[in-house]
């Protein structure tokens, strides 16, 4: 198993992961090619896959303003799960983030999702109880 960062090319496969896991919350945001191509772009250092056996097993993005760090499709197939897959993508992204000098990350995750919720809790994060969050489609 190789965590590694993802390239543009990783789509097809990455993409597949995403459909087959529920809580992506894939039409919540531009998830086309260009969109995912438009975050690796800007965040080259902090978007990384796990493949085994030549197969894409896991993904997290990692996207920055510069300022704060957030997490975006994390997602690991299922007969790869309970192996630490997920929680060395966490490293690897948090290492990229640090690298920049980046110590705040945030995460979204929809409310039904409590698996999910509870994994980020698990490996630390904090619900924020005083935050509605809001958006705007241009
Ligand atoms: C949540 C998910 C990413 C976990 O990936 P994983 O590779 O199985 O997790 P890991 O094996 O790295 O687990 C790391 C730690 O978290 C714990 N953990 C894993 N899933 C957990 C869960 N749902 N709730 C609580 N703890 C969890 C593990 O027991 C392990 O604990 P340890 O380090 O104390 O031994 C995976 O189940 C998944 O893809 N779920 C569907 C998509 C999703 O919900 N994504 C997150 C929300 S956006």
């Amino acid at each position: 198993m190789e965590i590694r960062l993802m390239k543009p090319d990783d789509y097809e496969a990455a993409y597949a992961l995403w459909s087959q896991t529920p809580g992506m919350n894939l039409k919540s945001l531009n998830n086309s090619y260009d969109g995912i191509k438009a975050i690796i772009d800007h965040n080259p250092t902090t978007c990384f896959v796990a493949e085994d056996a030549g197969q894409l097993v896991g993904t997290l993005l990692g996207g920055t303003d510069g300022r704060k760090g957030y997490f975006y499709h994390m997602a690991i197939a299922e007969a790869h799960r309970g192996q630490h897959i997920g929680s060395q993508l966490v490293q690897a992204v948090l290492k990229g983030f640090k690298d920049q000098n980046i110590v705040k990350i945030g995460l979204f995750t929809t409310n039904d999702n409590p698996d999910g919720r509870a994994f980020w809790e698990h490996v630390g994060f904090k619900v924020r109880p005083d935050i509605t969050y809001l958006d705007l489609d241009l």
